[in-house]
């Protein structure tokens, strides 16, 4: 029995899988999935945490918290895109680590993918809400502050309109409403077009005077910032988990994914240089909705509305990505045996796995409800991180194990560019604060005993023809 915590899925019987009848259908061409790499990444990074980075962390430098931030998802997305490109299959890194490194690492990776998703839909939510809380403040509507603060913040009690937007969703896709690529298309250029607005008015009212001091909290600030703000680049491994439903996924993904991360990295370098340009850097503190706060501040009013609106619909893409991007997970593991069949039912009228819905929508509810977004957003980060530590590592391994597999798209310079991946990843982690590090281990130590009274028991691999490796004596 002890080996077989070691057991690994076997490529070939996974492509069968996914190519037969069982699989999905190929519906999403090389733009649909540009575009819903870019609907995945773009939402309350940019539009909330960039705020609380500048004015607690990196100052005017945010910019350079940005560039490290997303030079550790450069080198990851490289590694996804040969993993992507050479295992097509539903699941992301979860199934990436199946098939290399076994079933326990694959069960801490898919434990920890439903940390980064279950709580990013927690984290959006909060930012959803400050967008909403800031419209009606414009309008003249002044919310009671206990209904929309987590406790400890502003005298609030909770945040209500966090809770309803999550219930919202949650209704929404237990209906079965699927965020249609077109829908999705439709949000992504609404996105893009407020932050290019955002942009060319911005710009105009930049005074040089704001960018001093540059490093207000020293570079150790700007690390910190960097470990927050990577939040902001979170969603391009998603779009993996939509393995399934990709054509000539050789081609689309690395395009997508290297596309999706190298656009929103320009876009977030120039929207944080202007506003911190526009406002100075500590008036950030004030407010939850910086991008509308400092539009406010130079006196454009007519503005603001329209920018809310569009970063409502920003978060909200995100929101719909990271709440499918876990029921998916909780599919892809109750499907292997190792969480309970519950978890891939579906409802027989609205055909979606409503068990897994209510259960995301409720978890994710009661942390919006009570924690201020950044606690959130270090727990998302730290999940995240660990899985692409995990997949850039199995790149590495994957190219020993099997170096004759045909790889569509190969990760340049093995080992060099997976491992300044790991190491830039484990420079973040340890630039996140101690609290966060250990609300982590107690996640990963519940989940193991998850495993160890669950999923070892119950796991379906163990039949011959799922196996690669069941000769292994036990
Ligand atoms: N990258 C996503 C966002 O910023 C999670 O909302």
């Amino acid at each position: 029995m002890t080996r077989k915590i070691f057991w690994k899925k076997s490529i070939d019987q996974l492509l069968e899988v996914s190519s037969g009848k069982k699989g999905l259908k190929k519906v999403l061409g090389t733009t649909g999935l540009l575009l819903m790499g870019i609907g995945a990444i773009i939402g309350a990074g940019i539009f909330i945490l960039t705020g609380i980075a500048s004015a607690n962390y990196s100052g005017p430098a945010v910019v350079i918290s940005f560039a490290i931030a997303g030079t550790a998802c450069f080198f990851t997305a490289l590694c996804y895109a040969e993993f992507a490109s050479l295992v097509p299959v539903a699941g992301s890194a979860y199934t990436y680590s199946y098939v290399t490194l076994g079933e326990i690492f694959a069960w801490i990776i898919g434990w920890d993918l439903i940390l980064e998703y279950l709580v990013i839909v927690a984290a959006v939510a909060v930012g959803w809400s400050g967008y909403i809380v800031n419209i009606f403040t414009t309008l003249g509507v002044i919310l009671p502050a206990q209904l929309i603060n987590p406790p400890g913040v502003h005298g609030g009690i909770i945040n209500l309109p966090a809770v309803l937007v999550i219930a919202s969703i949650t209704w929404l896709l237990l209906r079965g409403t699927r965020e249609s690529s077109q829908f999705n298309s439709v949000i992504v250029v609404i996105k893009l077009s407020v932050i290019l607005l955002f942009i060319s008015i911005g710009v105009n009212y930049i005074n040089p005077a704001n960018y001093h001091p540059f490093l207000p909290y020293g570079w150790s600030g700007v690390f910190k910032g960097a470990a927050i703000i990577f939040f902001a680049y979170i969603g391009f491994d998603a779009i993996t988990t939509a393995a399934e439903e990709v054509k000539n996924p050789q081609r689309t993904f690395p395009i997508a994914i290297m596309g999706s991360l190298i656009i929103s990295s320009i876009l977030y370098i120039v929207v944080s240089a202007v506003l911190n340009g526009m406002v100075p850097y500590y008036l950030f503190k004030e407010t939850a909705a910086p991008v509308a706060f400092a539009l406010e501040s130079v006196g454009i009013r007519w503005a603001d509305i329209i920018i809310s609106i569009g970063a409502l619909c920003g978060i909200t893409s995100v929101l719909l990505v990271g709440f499918f991007g876990q029921t998916r997970v909780f599919f892809a593991m109750s499907r292997d045996g190792l969480l309970p069949p519950l978890f891939s039912k579906i409802h027989k009228d609205f055909k979606t796995p409503t068990n897994s819905i209510i259960l995301v929508g409720m978890v994710a509810a009661v942390i919006a409800a009570f924690l201020p977004i950044t606690a959130i957003a270090e727990l998302v980060n730290i999940g995240t991180l660990a899985a692409f530590i995990i997949v850039a590592a199995a790149v590495i391994i994957l190219r020993r194990q099997k170096p004759e597999l045909e790889r569509p798209f190969k990760t340049p310079l093995v080992p060099l560019i997976p491992v300044l991946a790991i190491i830039f990843c484990l420079f973040l982690v340890a630039e996140l604060p101690t609290i966060t590090h250990l609300r982590f281990l107690i996640w990963l130590a519940l989940g193991l005993v998850v495993y160890y009274f669950y999923g070892r028991k119950k796991s379906l691999l163990t039949g011959n023809a799922v196996v690669e490796e069941a000769r292994i004596e036990e």
